[in-house]
């Protein structure tokens, strides 16, 4: 039989293989401990099931799988919410989104609010908290991620009537004040798309798979079908990629839209544009 294994020195040979303080988090989470306690009593020796399974993490984090699917969750702006392979996992990008959103949907009484690919129903979520007063509809292509956004709903206390289907199909002839998205824009074969931790996270979600094109199918898609979905004077805002700002004002220009802009997130990169319909 194995020695037993102290917290302590889990920790050191975790340490060794991957991130200190991704091993941290992933022994608290074996040992179900908080950080105090893990420091207070490094001494204490870790079941053979907890070494198990904690040796398991550590070499699926080893080979690249990202924390927050070891974990199960993910921060964003404050909150926690679930996840799993079948969303994306939270960026902080999407903060710009969901400012932007909210900054208009306070201005109005009871705004009705649409968040296309919704994933874990992290947009949706925190415009439902900031908003108390929004109608909040939410769809995405995915029944495996619409189950974790009626999760992370249920988590934060907040109603959002989810829909499953391929954005604009399932919601009729209804109309919106603001429709908010963050669809895949990672153009098929950009090398990006095979690093930092991507290749765990579902295809669907970050790009439009449209080989030889240049990432932004879904965008044109979201862009064209607005004018069907917006109440008069009601606004379209849309989450990019780091170059694409210009082609999605283009875009939205051609379509007729005005008071068109862009919004850069906390690293100064043009993230979301938007505009309205007369
Ligand atoms: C970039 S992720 C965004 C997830 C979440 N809104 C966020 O910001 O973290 C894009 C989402 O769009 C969904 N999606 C992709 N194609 C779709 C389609 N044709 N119709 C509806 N949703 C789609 C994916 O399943 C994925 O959840």
């Amino acid at each position: 039989m194995r020695p037993l294994v102290s917290i302590g020195e889990a920790w050191r040979r975790a340490g060794r293989r991957i991130d200190r303080l991704d091993a941290r988090l992933l022994l608290e989470r074996v040992c179900a401990c908080t950080h105090a306690e893990l420091i207070a009593h490094g001494e204490r020796e870790l079941t053979p099931e907890q070494w198990a399974q904690f040796e398991a993490l550590l070499l699926r984090r080893a080979t690249g799988e990202p924390l927050a699917y070891l974990l199960g969750s993910a921060d964003f702006y404050g909150l926690e919410f679930a996840v799993s392979p079948a969303v994306l996992i939270p960026r902080p990008d999407t903060e710009v989104l969901v400012d932007q959103a909210r900054a208009r949907a306070q201005k109005l009484p009871a705004a009705r609010i649409l968040d296309l690919g919704t994933g874990s129903g992290i947009v949706a979520i925190l415009l439902a908290r900031l908003c108390p007063s929004a109608a909040l509809t939410a769809v995405d292509l995915s029944a495996a991620a619409l189950e974790v956004a009626q999760a992370n709903a249920t988590r934060h206390g907040v109603h959002i009537r989810f829909l499953e289907g391929n954005w604009y199909a399932p919601l009729g002839d209804e109309r919106f004040d603001l429709i908010v998205a963050n669809p895949p824009y990672i153009a098929a074969g950009d090398p990006h798309l095979q690093h930092n931790g991507l290749p765990f996270e579902p295809p669907l979600a970050l790009s439009d798979r449209v080989v030889g094109g240049d990432g932004l199918a879904c965008l044109r898609t979201l862009v064209a079908g607005a004018g069907d979905h917006l109440l008069p004077g009601g606004w379209l805002l849309i989450e990019h990629g780091y170059d694409q700002a210009v082609k999605a004002r283009d875009l939205m220009d051609a379509a007729g839209f005005s008071t068109i802009g862009s919004w850069r997130d906390a690293a100064a990169i043009e993230r979301v544009s938007g505009g309205s319909l007369p």
